[in-house]
């Protein structure tokens, strides 16, 4: 059941720190044997790893890619599963796929998981529901270890998702050329404080309930981020419009002057994150160039980026400080909670969005 919360993804999302102490546990240093371990075996030799996944996995897998590639050095193509199974991509047998999904029965993912093994490339998946076709199919497959997630809206099942791929992403550094031991083991140790920075995080829902007051009557509302934020302002947007139907979305902060920017005005919300690191100065110059068009900015940041963009922003969250690794998962959370508070004061469905399922099995 529910427990006492008033809705499964309210419940779902509280329930992600245990979840990611449960994946340091079960996964951590000296998890020989596991899944992981396996997995490690099966990609350590490759030249290139395909993604491939839909919705918020897909997300999940964007952030796959940045890591994958700057710190394990293997090369990441990322496809949506119902554009790759019709693309005839040239596939070589020196790569190895990997399949991302909660559910292990969206249609589209594994047809696109069966063509790749009809073709002899190596399948692995990367799932929730351990007894689904996905994980029975590919050669191999890493479980999330989220539990079953009822809400319609994915929540436990994304971070799960991204702390897998973080923690592959180690285990294969471990054996990369291109990065010292150090490097993995100050990553590894800072995703130990993981746990302990959500709960912190979870804890503040006044501001963010201030702000989703704010948001019910938009029509739009655009989300911004670059580097790994960028991944993640698509799952804020996604999020917005499966429970709160207020239509989201999200761009890459350098590209606003490429075309959306003629959008901005004194009524445009924007949700920026600009998480500590060496792309916030510029995601905050992006911030500066909005709000100087009106924008109702809010900005999503640690104390040091809040005090930066001063007066140009109308509100903020104000993260807890984390290392690098650890930022996609805890910079989830204020975007869960923001569109659930936004849908709960619209009064949705928000367990069962309308015209949504939780497992899309027809293409
Ligand atoms: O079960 P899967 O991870 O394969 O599902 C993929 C998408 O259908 C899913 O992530 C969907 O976008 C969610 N409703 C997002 O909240």
């Amino acid at each position: 059941g529910k427990q006492g919360y008033a809705h499964y993804m309210l419940k779902e999302m509280h329930e992600q720190p245990g979840i990611i102490e449960k994946l340091l546990h079960h996964y951590g240093d000296h998890a020989a044997g596991t899944s992981l371990d396996h997995a490690k075996l099966t990609l350590q030799h490759r030249q290139r790893l395909g993604i491939v996944a839909c919705g918020s996995s897909y997300y999940a897998g964007m952030v796959g890619k940045y890591w994958l590639e700057s710190i394990a050095s293997l090369p990441v193509d990322l496809d949506i599963a119902s554009e790759f199974r019709y693309r005839n991509t040239p596939l070589s047998s020196s790569s190895a796929h990997l399949f991302i999904s909660q559910s292990g029965e969206t249609a589209d993912t594994l047809a696109a998981l069966r063509y790749t093994k009809q073709l002899g490339i190596t399948s692995l998946s990367l799932v929730n529901a351990p007894a689904s076709a996905m994980a029975r199919e590919s050669a191999g497959f890493i479980e999330t270890l989220a539990g079953a997630e009822i809400g319609v809206a994915s929540t436990k099942a994304f971070t799960a998702q991204l702390m897998m791929l973080a923690l592959l992403t180690l285990r294969l550094a471990e054996s990369s050329a291109h990065c010292d031991a150090g490097t993995v083991k100050y990553a590894m140790d800072s995703l130990r404080h993981l746990p302990e920075q959500m709960r912190q995080m979870l804890k503040q829902q006044d501001a963010i309930q201030a702000i989703a007051g704010r948001l019910r009557r938009a029509r739009n509302v655009l989300y911004i981020g670059r580097g790994m934020a960028y991944p993640l302002a698509l799952e804020g947007a996604l999020k917005l419009k499966e429970i709160s139907y207020i239509h989201a979305e999200a761009y890459p902060a350098g590209e606003l002057k490429h075309g959306p920017i003629a959008l901005v005005d004194d009524e445009l919300p924007v949700i920026v994150l600009a998480p500590p690191g060496e792309l916030q100065e510029k995601t905050l110059s992006n911030l500066r160039e909005i709000a100087s068009r009106g924008a109702q900015i809010t900005l999503i940041s640690d104390q040091a980026g809040v005090d930066l963009a001063a007066d140009g922003i109308q509100d903020a969250i104000v993260m807890p400080d984390c290392n690098a690794m650890a930022m996609p998962m805890l910079y989830t959370l204020p975007l869960q909670l923001l569109a659930y508070r936004v849908a709960l004061l619209k009064g949705t469905d928000i367990d069962q969005p309308r015209n949504l399922a939780k497992s899309v099995t027809v293409e």
